[in-house]
């Protein structure tokens, strides 16, 4: 892994042993793009990828010459206004009203290692030796704004990291009123875009468009990642599929509004970026003063999408998630909202504690409903003191008693940036909320967002958090956040910092999380926001679990854990078994294929284990047994996409141990067929020479499995019981 710069050509080529991307610096100062993909020698200079010619109904920035003209070249940090008229990465707004920027290079510098952005959530090295920087420094001449980009390639993972920062090292204001944390020009549109959409209880499902000509773009407003889009998106060569061909990801580590999209231009090449999004954003930055972007990670495989969501998991299995809970086991837990919703009083929360600990669950996770006075979702939220009525001695005594007489950890839920009017918070600090003057807010879910672009507020919820958890025993907080932001107006801000309140208030949400992770690094972090609307890897920086849905029928979910599976890990996934029929859908589905499909996320459960049958309890005893055997193998194996419950009937995926010894592969029938074919399944990642032994099945090397595939006894004639929602789950074992 190294970065090279070559001064007469003025080249720079990052690489590692698989990848490159190279950049240069054009003939005007402006940063060129020249290659992004499988690896390349290093040479002098690339620029011959750079087109320079004559071509009508273009603008030059040299009098006299015709040839050089931005629109034709591929772009690392394009402005508006110097002869490209496609999208820019940075728009500045002088006080003249002028939005003409001329970025040019001033210096450069490579080092070992990467940054570390204040306040906002990044990739990181542990050591030097596993990351090289390059650090770009832009200047525009007349406003004496500079643009620090760097660019981190890793030994280990096929990524570049970039972000940006902007100075004003000048003396006068200015306005940024866009600024794309990652720009990557493709010198060609012939891709498959795949981006991950939804709604609430079906998120991240993938949907695929060839790239067109024009825009194209996926973007939250909302104050939050969202349901409905994912800042994820894969780009690939209409002809790669999930094991072969050239595949890249593009995914942007920040929870708040955000933008990807790429523009097709007129001459077939492509622009992708990504970003806070431009909508509402307008940053004021004074002179001396420093803004910076979040920070975008862009991953190219040659090996498809599986090759793909490998260099993420990977990348954010072991680089972006911290702490203590990066590399230890995850407790299986149960959570008591499908169970008890708000009808629970502290003595039908222990019976279920102490079912769930006899069945061998380990953590016990209270969640809406302690506080205040909250007894329905319409008031209590910003009370963070328990309710004696239902909890006597309170948090301190139920966690306690958690500990103590069921002998399980105890976790608990907060959902800290919102407020019901009916609440001590709101009669006490009315104008806390997100409100714009003279107007009346919107309510959602009978709740309100507090301000939390402010630091007194952040500090208020702080303490109050701080508070419950240093007089209880608390190994794990589920953090929730149940509505979109609406009218974003921070009362306490200048007219032109307004448009700063979305960001800032995702800064503040960092804040807070930074604070209570520091302060209680023991405390497990599961993200959650309605269900998986801010399941994106700023979130992961902080909690290393989100809440997948908040729709838990197994056959949903295979497809919501499939699409949430192109980027993300599976350690990172919350996944239970729930109740049937299910609450979300009313479908019943048969206990083994709820556990068979919660068995490849962080698993738990979110049912009233004492109204369960004996025979259904001993199978969530043996349940639990075998999770904790399989869950290291489940968290840190490579995972593979075999068959897409989006194009098929049936659905399977499988992990397989780092050494190839062990793997295991989840197999599900969705709806039964009658006389179907004669079933083959391919499974991957295996050793193509190992013997595997698999239960009930026999021994097969690696490369029959691969290649012939495992039969799976699909058309059940023989047997009588097999019905819809089926699955099977297949242990593969090998001595080498
Ligand atoms: C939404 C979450 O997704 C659910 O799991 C639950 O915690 C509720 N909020 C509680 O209000």
């Amino acid at each position: 892994m190294a970065v090279y710069f070559h001064g007469e050509s003025r080249n720079f080529h990052l690489s590692n042993d698989r990848i490159s991307y190279i950049l240069t610096v054009l003939r005007n100062g402006h940063l060129g793009h020249l290659y992004f993909g499988k690896k390349l020698p290093d040479r002098e200079s690339y620029n011959y990828l750079l087109e320079e010619a004559l071509r009508p109904m273009t603008s030059n920035p040299y009098e006299g010459d015709r040839k050089f003209s931005l629109e034709h070249c591929l772009q690392e940090f394009p402005v508006y206004g110097s002869s490209d008229y496609r999208e820019p990465a940075v728009e500045i707004r002088e006080g003249n009203g002028s939005r003409i920027t001329d970025p040019r290079f001033d210096s450069y510098r490579i080092y070992s290692g990467k940054p570390r952005l204040e306040g906002l959530p990044t990739t990181y090295t542990e050591c030097p030796g596993e990351a090289e920087t390059l650090e770009i420094t832009l200047r525009d001449s007349v406003t004496n704004v500079c643009f620090i980009l760097s660019f981190t390639v890793f030994m280990d993972y096929d990524a570049v990291a970039r972000s940006c920062k902007i100075c004003n090292n000048g003396t006068e204001p200015v306005h940024i009123e866009r600024i794309m944390s990652f720009t990557l020009d493709l010198d060609d549109n012939y891709y498959d875009w795949i981006q991950f959409s939804g709604a609430w209880a079906r998120e991240r499902f993938p949907e695929k468009h060839r790239l067109h000509t024009g825009i194209q773009s996926i973007t939250s407003a909302r104050g939050h990642s969202g349901h409905m889009h994912n800042p994820f998106l894969i780009l690939k060569r209409p002809s790669a599929d999930e094991y072969q061909g050239e595949v890249f990801g593009f995914s942007l580590i920040y929870s708040g509004n955000f933008i990807i999209q790429a523009e097709v231009d007129t001459y077939g090449t492509s622009r992708i970026q990504m970003g806070i999004n431009p909508f509402q954003f307008s940053w004021f930055l004074k002179p001396g003063e420093t803004f910076t972007a979040p920070e975008g990670i862009a991953a190219y495989s040659s090996k498809g999408m599986n090759g793909l969501s490998g260099i993420f998991h990977q990348l954010y299995r072991e680089r972006l998630i911290r702490g203590i809970w990066r590399d230890k086991e995850r407790p299986v837990l149960i959570n008591n909202w499908e169970a008890t919703y708000f009808d629970f009083d502290e003595e039908r929360l222990i019976d279920i504690a102490k079912k769930a600990h006899s069945a061998g669950i380990e953590l016990f996770v209270l969640d809406d409903g302690w506080f205040g006075c909250r007894r329905d979702d319409t008031q209590g939220l910003g009370d963070w003191t328990p309710n004696k009525n239902i909890l006597p001695d309170g948090i301190a005594g139920l966690s306690r008693r958690i500990e103590e007489e069921c002998g399980m950890k105890f976790g608990l839920w907060f959902e800290p940036e919102m407020v019901n009017k009916k609440s001590v918070l709101y009669e006490t600090h009315p104008d806390w909320i997100l409100q714009a003057p003279y107007r009346k807010s919107c309510h959602g879910r009978h709740q309100y967002v507090l301000d939390f672009s402010r630091k007194d507020v952040v500090d208020y919820i702080y303490s109050s958090m701080a508070a419950v958890i240093k007089e209880s025993r608390i190994s794990y907080i589920k953090w929730d956040m149940n509505r979109s932001i609406t009218e974003c107006y921070s009362k306490v801000y200048p007219p032109e910092q307004q448009g700063e309140i979305f960001h800032r208030y995702i800064l503040g949400v960092y804040d807070l999380y930074d604070r209570l992770t520091t302060e209680f690094p023991h405390i497990l972090f599961e993200s959650c926001a309605s269900g998986g609307g801010r399941f994106d890897p700023g979130m992961m920086f902080y909690a290393p679990q989100g809440w997948t849905s908040d729709d838990t029928d197994a056959v949903e979910r295979l497809k919501i854990q499939y699409g949430t599976s192109y980027c993300y890990p599976l350690n990172s996934m919350g996944a239970h078994v729930s109740i049937i029929p299910n609450h979300q859908l009313n479908r019943s589905t048969p206990l083994s294929t709820r556990f068979n499909t919660a068995l490849f996320g962080v698993f738990g459960y979110e049912m009233d284990l004492t109204r369960l049958s004996d025979r259904e309890f001993m199978e969530i005893k043996s349940q639990v047994e075998f999770v904790k055997e399989y869950r290291t193998l489940i968290h840190s194996g490579t995972f593979y996409r075999l068959l897409s419950p989006f194009e098929n009937n049936e659905a399977a995926w499988m992990v397989v141990s780092h050494d190839k010894t062990e793997a295991i592969t989840g197999y599900y029938k969705i709806l039964n067929d009658v006389n179907a074919g004669f079933k083959r399944l391919k499974l991957a990642g295996l050793d193509e020479s190992f013997q595997y032994t698999i239960e009930g099945k026999g021994i097969f090397s690696g490369a029959e499995l691969m290649s012939a595939g495992l039969v799976i006894n699909n058309p059940p004639e023989q047997d009588k019981t097999a019905s819809d929602f089926r699955s099977e789950i297949f242990l593969l074992k090998s001595q080498k």
